[in-house]
């Protein structure tokens, strides 16, 4: 694996890897932001079965974090993770510094509305332009033929399908984009690099999290008002021990807009917080 910190560097690597491979060759990214586990090695052996080079990206993205968000805390393990992608066969991993990537005087944002409404978008304002800015950079200094990201960030995804096909980033364009559904713990929790920061009783009360929605999803597929079942939901996860709820809705897999029922392409989606900790998940309603 040849890890690269600096633009030059890495576009002659890639120049470099592609030509060795012939020219022909498929390459594939997975943007991260380090601290890796499960769910990020997923997408990287899903992206070495779609593609003939994989690069991963690991980068704290600064503009993606609000002002009281936890940018500093944010776990920075750059060793073990690098231990960790070689052991996957990656072939790049492109960990620039933040003068690589924002450089004195860097001035541009990218922003799509529509899908980044609502849900995290709402509650950590400015927090897709900053992850769209960065995507878009990585496309552009990478030039993957495909990217990969996770379900577990639904609205993510769907921001950046978005902003693909809005900017002819990819060619073809959504196809190119692939989404990977969510590893979780075996108690349901999603994976996250964020419940490092969990004490053992919070770890256990965020377990319940992902059972109190599949409680609910049994229930909207009967005959069981949606109100209601929302509302039963909000209280599952207060009595499990999380100490605030910022979101629990029905929305539109695809246009992410409010439902106040379940039906046609309807997905749930929750963010808690527990202590400091703030956990999202999101499931199919079928
Ligand atoms: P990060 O949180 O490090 O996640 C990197 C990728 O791993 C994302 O596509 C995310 O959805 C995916 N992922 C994380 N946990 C997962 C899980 N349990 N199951 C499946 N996929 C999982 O998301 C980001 O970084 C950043 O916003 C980024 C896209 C890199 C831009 O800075």
């Amino acid at each position: 694996m040849q890890t690269v910190h600096a633009l030059n560097p890495l576009r002659q690597t890639v120049d470099a890897l592609r030509g060795r491979s012939g020219g022909g060759a498929r390459l594939a990214l997975v943007p991260t932001m380090g601290a890796l586990h499960e769910g990020h090695l997923t997408l990287v052996r899903r992206a070495k079965e779609l593609a003939d080079l994989v690069a991963v990206s690991i980068f704290v993205n600064p503009r993606q974090f609000g002002p009281n968000e936890d940018l500093d805390a944010y776990p920075r393990q750059m060793e073990s993770d690098s231990r960790l992608l070689e052991a996957e066969g990656v072939d790049l991993l492109w960990a620039p510094d933040g003068a690589a990537m924002y450089p004195e005087g860097y001035a541009t944002n990218i922003s799509v509305s529509g899908v980044s409404a609502g849900l995290c978008g709402a509650d950590r304002p400015g927090h897709f332009d900053g992850v769209a800015t960065v995507v878009c950079k990585l496309f552009n200094q990478v030039r993957p033929d495909i990217a990969l990201f996770g379900e577990k960030d639904w609205q993510q995804l769907a921001v950046i399908r978005r902003m693909a096909r809005d900017l002819d980033l990819t060619q073809p364009h959504v196809d190119a984009i692939i989404g990977v559904p969510i590893v979780r713990e075996v108690d349901g929790l999603a994976m996250s690099s964020r419940n490092a920061y969990l004490s053992p009783d919070q770890r256990r009360a965020a377990g319940q999290l992902n059972a109190a929605m599949r409680a609910a999803i049994a229930r909207l597929g009967g005959a069981d008002d949606a109100a209601a079942v929302m509302a039963d939901l909000k209280a599952a996860i207060l009595a499990a021990g999380f100490d605030s709820i910022d979101y629990a809705e029905l929305r539109d897999a695809n246009s992410i807009a409010l439902l106040d029922a379940p039906g046609g392409n309807a997905r749930l989606f929750v963010a808690a917080r527990i202590g400091g900790t703030r956990l999202i998940d999101n499931m199919a309603l079928r």
